[in-house]
């Protein structure tokens, strides 16, 4: 696999994404909505570089089945949501690609009465979107390639690599 971007390189984005997620929210109670599975290490990492009042929740959405890296059926489970009402809510996900999957989120936590939503990302394929809004926060922009590492799997292997590297032709069997 390539290497595409340092677990330092990480570190100092997450970094600089806590203090704009404290600029914006000023002191207010936040909850930081996790999508389960990749966005756990940046969830860990993440609410523990925000100085403000946070409530941690997760939801599962997944996409992909086994050894593929195209996408499937977007499958939802809501039942780990935890109350949200009149909360801010921060959707934090690993990748923004297509963007179908957080636009299939953000209306579900609006229907539970959050405050406000907004959503956040450590990596966006910008030329894959195919939704017309953007993520409110993203760490770094990647070109269209396969990545793995720092909570993003192929197959579930890969999560617990500390920096982002993309799958050569030759890795990928799917
Ligand atoms: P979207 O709905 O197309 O934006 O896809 C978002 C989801 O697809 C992310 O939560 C990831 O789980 C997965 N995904 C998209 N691109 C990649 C990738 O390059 N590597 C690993 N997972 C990916
Ligand atoms: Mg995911």
């Amino acid at each position: 696999m390539k290497k595409l971007i340092e677990a330092a390189e990480i570190q100092q984005a997450v970094h600089k994404l806590g203090r704009d997620i404290e600029d914006w929210y000023q002191g207010e109670p936040l909850t930081i909505l996790g999508v389960l599975t990749g966005s756990v290490i940046l969830l860990s990492d993440l609410v523990r570089a925000v100085e403000l009042p946070i409530k941690i929740g997760l939801i599962q959405a997944s996409s992909y089945r086994g050894a593929t890296t195209t996408r499937g059926e977007l499958v939802i489970n809501e039942s780990l949501i935890p109350n949200v009402e009149h909360r801010h809510v921060l959707l934090l996900d690993d990748i923004f690609d297509t963007g179908h999957t957080l636009q299939k989120l953000i209306p579900i936590i609006e229907n539970r009465r959050a405050r406000s939503v907004r959503t956040a990302v450590l990596l966006w394929k910008e030329e894959r979107t195919e939704v017309d809004f953007a993520p409110d926060y993203h760490c770094f922009k990647i070109p269209n390639e396969f990545v793995v590492g720092y909570g993003l799997d192929y197959n579930d292997e890969y999560r617990h690599l500390p920096f982002i590297a993309a799958l050569e032709d030759h890795e990928i069997t799917g």
